[in-house]
């Protein structure tokens, strides 16, 4: 296989830090985007463009994987195009125009948005940067005539840079298309337009030649925007847009999960729960969006609602630390960990903890251990891209079928209708479908859980990888037509 893939996203597949005695060390990362992408990389000697975190500075070698299990294990220093944040651009760029302006924006949040014209200054020069460093590695490319020649960008932090990389490969008259990955929620063009560079954005992804989404909602909101906003013109049925001329083909392609690999570790993983009581899981990063203060009110609710539940559960919250540094981040974190506080003071009993939370990360090994003996996954967010911990914990129920409720404000949410379809936002809602789920009996429990199973066994993570390539291969067809007309 020819050299002919850039995967650009604001990480890396690993994250370097330092050890006690100040040596970097490799720690690669086994989320779904590594562990669709890092083989494709691997095969086709192909690059990836990102960022190893705050502790990988330029002074540094880039450490070698030490863990040969890892997916990303095999990527070879030379495929690797590191990009680094000074102090005042990780402030700037990460948390500001990426965490502070952008996230609540595209979760539908406004008034958690701060826009400063600082950030979005940042968020141009890290854009150029990131197109400079794809461009440098396209000129590598074995052949740069070659039609499969293909930069993926990933997500909401790169935005603008497909236009300024489309100009750059453009004017070398190299041939090589550029597609696009959002894995957050695209807002409706009445949010997205409160952001003051919403045009800018608009046009620097239609630079690419390939924009993909979660869910077709998220798809159709982006296609308005370039109608409502730009004045494109635009083919709902299609999916397509029309920028100068040039169309865009838009998709929905929902992520999928390693759906075998995720069963095969929850049937390996040690028992991690030593308790008589039924478990309710939630797992999540600590995000604001993720509904988790939302979700332990609901639960103090069905404990005050039906005594007889009390000291038979456990609700047991997993919070993974998340963008420390970011305002909202740390007061969530205040704000969650007094109210479970209040929580467990106002009915735990010196036999019964209710709640148990835990703040850090768990192998996802152990993780599969928690999702497989867990009888009900609280996935309450507020508004999420996709939600993967809803089908992890699905193809983790490999012995007793448990039962997942579910936001029907997560991605995952629009298609996973075996599940309790709960509005995060009501208590008593809430507080009532955590009963039912425990009263549910095993028939219907199973029922559920199979059409659950069958169809995230089907749409798993190399669907969705087939599937973007599928629509990459339309690009050709698509850039034939002259006009929508
Ligand atoms: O879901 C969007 C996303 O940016 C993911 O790509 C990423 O894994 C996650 O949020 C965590 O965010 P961060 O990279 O800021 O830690």
């Amino acid at each position: 296989m020819s050299r002919s893939l850039v995967v650009v996203s604001n990480r890396l597949p690993f994250v370097v830090s330092l050890d006690e005695a100040g040596e970097p060390v490799r720690t690669n990362s086994a989320g779904g985007l590594v562990t669709a992408l890092a083989p494709l990389v691997i095969k086709c000697k192909g690059f990836w463009v990102g960022w190893a975190g705050k502790e990988f500075t330029k002074d540094m070698q880039l450490p070698p994987s030490k863990d040969p299990t890892a997916i990303a294990h095999s990527i070879e220093p030379s495929q690797i195009i590191p990009i680094f944040y000074t102090d005042e651009i990780y402030k700037a760029f990460y948390n500001g125009m990426c965490n502070a302006s952008l996230w609540p924006l595209i979760h539908s949040l406004p008034t958690l948005t701060i826009f400063k014209s600082e950030y979005w200054n940042s968020y141009l020069e890290v854009n150029e940067q990131y197109a400079a460093a794809a461009f440098e590695a396209v000129k590598q490319f074995e052949d740069l005539n070659d039609r499969n020649n293909l930069v993926w960008v990933h997500d909401y932090h790169l935005m603008v840079m497909p236009m300024m990389l489309k100009n750059m490969v453009d004017e070398a008259n190299i041939n090589c298309k550029i597609a696009f990955f959002l894995h957050t929620p695209f807002p409706s063009w009445d949010i997205f337009r409160l952001n003051p560079w919403a045009n800018e954005m608009l046009l620097g992804l239609l630079g690419c030649d390939l924009i993909a989404f979660h869910t077709n909602t998220y798809a159709i909101n982006f296609i308005e925007c370039c109608y409502h906003i730009l004045g494109s013109r635009i083919d709902k049925q299609e999916m397509l847009v029309e920028y100068g001329n040039k169309t865009i083909i838009v998709r929905a392609l929902p992520l999928g999960i390693p759906y075998n690999w995720f069963e095969n570790m929850a049937k390996a993983s040690p028992k991690p729960f030593h308790c008589k009581e039924t478990i309710i899981l939630g797992v999540d990063r600590l995000d604001y969006t993720k509904g988790i203060i939302h979700r332990a009110r609901g639960y103090e609710r069905f404990l005050e609602k039906y005594p007889e539940c009390r000291e038979k559960v456990v609700f047991f919250q997993v919070a993974v630390p998340s963008r420390t540094d970011v305002d909202d981040y740390r007061n969530l974190k205040d704000e969650l960990e007094r109210e479970i506080g209040r929580i467990s003071g106002r009915f735990g009993t010196a036999e019964w903890t209710p709640i148990k939370y835990i703040y850090n990360n768990i192998p996802q090994h152990e993780l599969a251990g928690y999702y497989r003996d867990a009888r009900i996954a609280l996935i309450t967010a507020v508004r999420d891209g996709m939600n993967l911990v809803a089908k992890e914990y699905v193809a983790c129920q490999i012995a007793d079928p448990g039962v997942l409720v579910l936001s029907p404000f997560t991605g995952a949410g629009e298609t996973m209708h075996e599940a309790l379809l709960v509005n995060p936002l009501e208590q008593e809602m809430l507080a009532d479908t955590i009963k039912n789920a425990y009263d549910m009996k095993y028939h219907e429990r199973k029922l559920r859980m199979n059409a659950l199973q069958t169809r995230e066994k089907l749409f798993n993570l190399d669907t969705w990888r087939d599937s973007f390539f599928d629509a990459v291969d339309l690009i050709d067809s698509v850039k034939k037509m002259q006009s929508l007309n």
